[in-house]
């Protein structure tokens, strides 16, 4: 038996890291929404023959840098799924990867997640959505948000999630997103730690919340949501990305931003925006290397 399942890109339309925890992880305030760009995950149990290294969860992917051992959240995933349960049936996992690492696009994660849910249709639902959310959200600070399918916002270290309201969700589903990635990708501890040494980037929490209040309340479009108090530690180092991100605005007016903590960037385009002159502009700044691709907000 066998399941396929998509697993969404996430984009961060806002990020407020709003402080340092007692356990070492940030607070943050962030809206957050499912891209329908994403990879493929694959789930087939059998009868163990591929078990690999003592382990009846195995892993092949396309991707030559994704790691198949027990380092890649989808046999973590699958190792808390049977921890969880007791469920003991050996599964093959093929991931078909789209999303890039290292680019803040949620894909480890988003891939924990689809594991969890390929594993709970296996099983015949072992997990009710309460016990499935507490497993996820155990793996990876990004795991909760793909349960919902939906724009949300996360709170806490990002365990927290919560729905939009309908007046604001209208506002950014089915959006056009235009995503672009350096050849290079920036690791989410080392953000974190510059974020640390600098100190003063933090936006309080009541401010946080303030701004993000007066959007979900208002009437404004989805452009005007869009910030990320990560970018300055990612920029200071990333040169090439300020300077790409200004020469979008300054030739096209497109408000482009860094998805959680980089290096993916990614502008809204209207709906019938042609986006070839600001793909032309990415390559020619970050060259053939670039990863480009458009999506939509889901
Ligand atoms: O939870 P996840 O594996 O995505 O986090 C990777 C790293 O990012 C953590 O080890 C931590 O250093 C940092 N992080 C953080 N606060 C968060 C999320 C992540 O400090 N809310």
């Amino acid at each position: 038996m066998q399941v396929t399942l998509f697993s969404p890109a996430k984009v961060n339309l806002f990020l407020a890291v709003t402080g340092r925890r007692a356990d070492g992880f940030h607070d943050l305030v962030s809206v957050v929404a499912p891209l329908d760009f994403g990879d493929e995950l694959v789930a087939e149990a059998g009868d163990g023959r591929r078990e690999t290294g003592g382990s009846r969860f195995s892993l092949t992917c396309d991707h030559p840098e994704v790691p198949t051992d027990g380092s890649n959240l989808i046999l973590r995933a699958a190792e808390a799924f049977a921890a969880a349960t007791g469920w003991n049936t050996p599964v093959h996992f093929r991931l078909t990867k789209r999303i890039p690492p290292g680019a803040g696009l949620g894909g480890g994660s988003s891939n924990a997640v689809a594991a969890l849910r390929a594993l709970n249709q296996l099983s015949g639902g072992l997990l009710v959505a309460s016990r499935l959310r507490e497993v996820a959200a155990k793996l990876g600070s990004d795991c909760a948000l793909f349960l919902a399918d939906a724009p949300v916002v996360m709170r806490g270290r990002g365990d927290r999630v919560e729905p939009l309201p309908a007046p604001a969700t209208a506002r950014l589903r089915g959006r056009r997103v235009l995503l672009f990635k350096p050849s290079f990708g920036i690791s989410t501890p080392w953000a974190y730690q510059r974020l640390i040494a600098r100190g003063g980037d933090y936006l309080p929490l009541g401010e946080a919340e303030n701004q993000l209040a007066a959007w979900v309340g208002g009437e404004a479009r989805a452009e005007e949501l869009l910030a990320n108090n990560m970018e300055p530690a990612a920029f200071e180092k990333y040169v090439a990305l300020p300077l790409l991100l200004a020469k979008l605005r300054r030739e096209f007016g497109a408000v482009a931003r860094m998805s959680g903590s980089g290096s993916a960037c990614y502008t809204l385009l209207s709906d019938n925006q042609a986006s070839d002159p600001l793909v032309a502009l990415i390559r020619a700044c970050w060259g053939a290397g670039a990863f480009v691709q458009e999506a939509r907000l889901s």
